[in-house]
C-alpha cells in the first residue's frame, strides 16, 4: 500500500470520529463502516446495501477496505452527516416513522428512497400521502379463516377519523369502519412471510384484532403506514389541543415489545401446557393459537411492579402435557400464570421484556382501568 493510501485512510477514519458520523446517517446504527461518496454520508452494511441500489445517485465504498482519493476525502470532510441531515431532512413532519435499524427492510428502503431519491423532506409541503385529509387504495387483505389474501378497497378519513374497507370496488358499505384512534398497525415480514406485510391492530366490540394486509409496491406500503399516523396525530391534534406534541408522539402506534412463542397453562393446577403465540404491547400480554389470528384467545394486563405485579424464572417439570421446561411466573392481584420457554436464552429475553414493563409505573389512566376490573371481580 502507498504512503498516500495509507495517510487518506487515517484521515478517512478521522472523521468518523467527527459529531454525527459515529452513528449511520440513515438508521443510527453505531460505528459506521461505509460511505457514500456522492452524498458524504456514513452508513452501517445494511443501509449502505440498500444505497447500492441508488447506484446513479449514491456510490458507496468500505472505509477500511477500499481506496479513497484525495477529492473524497475532502468531499466526505465538507459533508458528513450532520449537513445531510440539515439538507435531506429539512421538512420531515414530526409523526412520520423514522426507522431504525431494528426496523425491516422495506421500511429502511423506503426511508433512505424517500429522502434522497423522491429528495420529499427538502420541500416543506407535508408528505403525510393524504390528499385533502383521505387516502384511498387498493390493498391485500388476508381472509380471517382461510389465510388467502383478496383485494379490498381501502378509505382512510382524516374528517371522521376513521379508516374503511369495502369488499368490492364499488360496494356502497363498507365491510368494516375502523376507528383510526384505536389502531395500532407494524409491519411483521417474518411473521407473514410477506416483505411488505402490515398487521393492523384495532378494537372491535370490545376485543382486540388483527388484520394482516400487504401490497406490492414497497413506497405504497409504507405510504398507507405514515399515512395512518398522519392521520391520528392530526386526529389527537383536535382531540387534545394543548398536548405537546412530544406526548401525543407517544400514543401513535409503537413496535411490539417482544412476541415468539411460549406454552402456558390454564387456572387449575391439573390444567395442561399448551403452546401460544404471545404478543407483548406496552401493557399488554396477548397469546394467540396461530400467530395470524384475528382474535386472541386472551389477555393479561401486566402493571408495574410497585402496584404488586410480579415476575419470575421457574423450574417447571415436565409432567403436564409440556415440551419446554424454562419456566416463568407473573403474579398479578387476580392470578398468578406460568410459561415455559423452549431455551434458557429465550426465557431470559422474555424476563427482560416483562420486567421492562413492570419496571414502568402506571399512568393514572392505567390505574384506574385496573382498580374498576378488580371491582367487578369481587
Ligand atoms: C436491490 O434491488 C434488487 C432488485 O430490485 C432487490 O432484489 C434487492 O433486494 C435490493 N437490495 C437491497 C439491499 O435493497
Ligand atoms: C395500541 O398500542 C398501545 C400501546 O402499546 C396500547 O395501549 C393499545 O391498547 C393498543 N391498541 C390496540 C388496538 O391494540
Ligand atoms: C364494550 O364495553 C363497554 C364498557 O365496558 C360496554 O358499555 C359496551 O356495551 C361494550 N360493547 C360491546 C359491543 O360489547
Ligand atoms: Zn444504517
Amino acid at each position: 500500500m502507498s504512503e498516500d493510501q495509507d495517510w487518506n485512510k487515517k484521515s478517512v477514519r478521522i472523521l468518523t470520529k467527527k459529531d454525527g458520523n459515529t452513528k449511520c446517517a440513515d438508521c443510527g446504527e453505531p460505528d459506521p463502516q461505509w460511505a457514500s461518496s456522492t452524498l458524504g454520508v456514513f452508513l452501517c452494511v445494511t443501509c449502505c446495501g440498500i444505497h447500492r441500489n441508488l447506484s446513479d445517485i449514491s456510490k458507496v465504498k468500505s472505509l477500511s477496505m477500499a481506496k479513497w482519493e484525495e477529492d473524497q476525502i475532502e468531499f466526505l470532510q465538507k459533508h458528513g452527516n450532520d449537513a445531510a441531515k440539515a439538507k435531506y431532512e429539512a421538512y420531515v413532519p414530526v409523526y412520520f416513522y423514522r426507522p431504525t435499524h431494528l426496523d425491516c427492510q422495506v421500511l429502511r428502503e423506503q426511508w433512505i428512497r424517500a429522502k434522497y431519491e423522491r429528495k420529499e423532506f427538502m420541500k416543506k409541503e407535508s408528505s403525510d400521502g393524504l390528499i385533502k385529509g383521505v387516502k384511498e387504495g387498493t390493498l391485500l387483505k388476508r381472509g380471517r379463516d382461510n389465510g388467502q389474501y383478496f383485494a379490498r378497497r381501502f378509505v382512510l378519513t382524516l374528517l371522521d377519523g376513521t379508516l374503511k374497507y369495502f369488499i368490492k370496488a364499488d360496494a356502497k358499505e363498507p365491510k368494516a369502519v375502523i376507528k383510526i384512534d384505536s389502531i395500532n398497525a407494524t409491519f411483521q415480514p417474518e411473521k407473514m412471510k410477506q416483505n411488505h406485510g402490515l398487521q393492523i391492530t384495532y378494537i372491535k366490540d370490545n376485543r382486540t384484532r388483527n388484520m394482516f394486509v400487504y401490497h406490492n409496491n414497497g413506497q405504497e406500503i409504507v405510504s398507507w403506514f405514515n399515512a395512518i399516523r398522519a392521520a391520528q396525530f392530526h386526529y389527537m391534534k383536535v382531540a387534545f389541543p394543548i398536548a405537546p406534541d412530544e406526548e401525543i408522539l407517544t400514543r401513535l402506534p409503537q413496535n411490539f415489545i417482544k412476541e415468539g412463542y411460549m406454552e402456558k397453562t390454564g387456572p387449575k393446577p391439573t390444567d395442561a401446557f399448551k403452546k401460544r403465540w404471545f404478543t407483548l404491547d406496552q401493557r399488554r400480554l396477548m397469546y394467540f393459537k396461530d400467530p395470524l389470528d384475528a382474535f386472541a384467545k386472551g389477555e393479561v394486563f401486566l402493571g408495574s411492579s410497585e402496584n404488586g405485579y410480579q415476575v419470575k424464572p421457574e423450574t417447571i417439570s415436565c409432567t403436564q402435557g409440556n415440551l419446554w421446561s424454562y419456566g416463568i411466573s407473573i403474579s398479578t392481584p387476580d392470578r398468578t400464570y406460568l410459561f415455559t420457554c423452549e431455551s434458557e436464552t429465550d426465557r431470559d429475553n422474555w424476563l427482560s421484556a416483562f420486567k421492562k414493563v413492570t419496571s414502568l409505573p402506571m399512568n393514572i389512566r392505567e390505574y384506574y382501568a385496573v382498580q374498576s376490573r378488580l371491582k367487578h371481580h369481587t
